[in-house]
């Protein structure tokens, strides 16, 4: 059994989650990776587990957490970041496209926390961080169920941060600003990316989660923390 730390990042397949997963690497964790889509390829930095994982469904995300407490023996970090976002009306949304992206972006996101919490809650330690977004906070035109979804994500922090904090488990969420991702881009055109300022890397977002890792960070149990603008110019 792995004697390292253990980390679970959903979304590793591309973006933010992807940047997560490999700094969580060179940190020195073990990390499993939960996707429906690779889009990275595997490099030196990037030595991770891959599991392909619906995070929908309750099952896939079950047997996840079961293997990789077989192989490990513990989780010690989970990381929400696996999501989607869209452009659509209020007045047009069909009810197939607001629970999609409710299903992916909240339900998933409860479905790994409530695994997370079963183990953590008995190992008396551990860190669950989301990734949420300021559009949870301020609205999206055309984009109310992405807005409504990290809202919502952002009250689920706080709720578990307070049942779990006797355990000694962190719940945080991290709130980007725009990133340079495959979501963002897919919603926006090369110029109207040219135009954001103080767009985000990925690995702008992964430098963030760093000290929510330490037991210090225990003093803010339930922060949501907003990261936009890190590149202001
Ligand atoms: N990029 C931004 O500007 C930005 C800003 C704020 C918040 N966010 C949030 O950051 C997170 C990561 O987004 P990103 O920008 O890296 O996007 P991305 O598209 O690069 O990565 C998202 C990943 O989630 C995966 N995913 C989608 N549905 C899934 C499912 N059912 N099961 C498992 N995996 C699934 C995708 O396959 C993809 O690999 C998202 O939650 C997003 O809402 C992004």
């Amino acid at each position: 059994m792995s004697v390292k730390k253990s980390a679970i990042v959903t979304g590793a397949g591309s973006g933010i989650g992807f940047a997560i997963a490999c700094r969580l690497v060179k940190e020195g964790y073990a990390v499993t990776g939960l996707d429906v889509m690779w889009r990275q390829p595997i490099s030196q930095d990037a030595v991770f587990e891959r599991i392909d994982c619906d995070i929908r469904k309750s099952e896939q995300i079950k047997s996840t957490f079961a293997h990789v407490m077989k192989v490990h023996g513990r989780v010690d970090v989970v990381v929400n970041s696996a999501g989607v976002s869209g452009r659509w009306t209020v007045a047009t949304i069909s009810d197939e496209e607001w629970t999609r992206v409710l299903d992916i972006n909240l339900f998933g996101t409860f479905a790994c926390m409530r695994e997370a919490a079963k183990i953590m809650s008995v190992q008396k330690s551990g860190v669950i961080i989301n990734i949420a977004s300021n559009r949870g906070l301020h609205g999206l035109r055309n984009g109310s169920p992405y807005a409504a979804s990290k809202g919502a994500v952002l009250a689920l922090t706080k709720s578990a941060a307070l049942e779990l904090a006797p355990s000694n488990v962190g719940v945080y969420a991290i709130l980007p600003g725009s990133t340079d991702t495959p979501l963002l881009r897919g919603t926006r055109s090369e110029e109207q990316v040219a135009q954001i300022v103080g767009l985000n890397q990925p690995e702008h977002v992964a430098d963030a989660i760093l000290p929510l890792l330490s037991s210090d960070a225990l003093a803010f149990n339930g922060a949501c923390i907003s990261i936009s603008r890190r590149t202001a110019q």
